[in-house]
């Protein structure tokens, strides 16, 4: 008798003890869930807030590619229509959309170029030293950011030459340094020459001039890129 009161109340105190375990589990689910639902929302925020800039930069800027899929960082500026046959330096903004933190800014100018659409052949010299000869009819660009301290060059059709209001830099319409009568030319190198890549327009002669834009540092000798 005493033994089965034992048993029985063993038997009680075992289904009190399993059922304290399952009111603890489900009350720590509820719990866990609880806290994932208020906290998932947040971290999603969060995330998109914190990493936001860095998936606005992989977004493909379509103003920079034009009607062509050129290569990256370059930038379609002009037609070769647009150029007289003459030489004559035109002028182009260089067009983009732009990234600052959190924004993205269509459509903004980030510099500039002149273009020219060679009258004869023009004999250059590279970066390394070496020469080189653009034939006559080939598009030449210069970036239009004088290399002494940043200033703008504009063309002078009297002079014929690209010339800095700064300091009074003289450039040809090569981009080679000019020196007039003695004067001193500060810019510690000539203009900085940029490529350029062509695609047609559906039929004709026509073509798109694409630029492959990029700063660089001024006032010193060499040409270094600002990456
Ligand atoms: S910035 Fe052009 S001459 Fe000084």
């Amino acid at each position: 008798m005493s033994e089965d009161l034992d048993n029985e109340a063993g038997d009680e105190a075992e289904s009190a003890s399993g059922t304290e375990r399952r009111s603890f589990i489900l009350e720590a689910s509820t719990g866990l869930l609880g806290v994932c639902l208020g906290v998932g929302p947040v971290i999603a925020g969060l995330w998109g807030f914190v990493f936001d800039p860095f998936r606005k930069r992989e977004l493909p800027s379509k103003y920079n590619t034009g009607s062509g899929d050129v290569k990256e960082g370059h930038y379609l500026v002009a037609t070769t229509d647009s150029l007289p046959e003459d030489g004559t330096p035109q002028r182009f903004e260089v067009i983009s959309d732009k990234y600052d933190a959190w924004n993205f800014i269509p459509r903004q100018p980030i510099g500039s170029v002149y273009l020219r659409k060679l009258p004869g052949d023009l004999e250059i010299e590279l970066e390394d030293g070496s020469k080189k000869v653009l034939k006559k009819g080939e598009i030449d660009c210069l970036q239009t950011t004088c290399p002494h301290a940043g200033c703008s060059v504009s063309y002078d059709g009297n002079t014929n030459a690209l010339l800095c209001p700064c300091h009074n830099s003289e450039f040809e319409l090569s981009g080679a340094k000019r020196t007039v009568g003695g004067k001193d030319n500060p810019s510690p190198r000539s203009l900085d020459r940029l490529d350029t890549v062509l695609k047609p327009i559906a039929d004709g002669d026509n073509m798109e001039i694409y630029v492959e834009f990029m700063e660089f540092y001024t006032g010193v000798h060499e040409k270094n890129p600002v990456s």
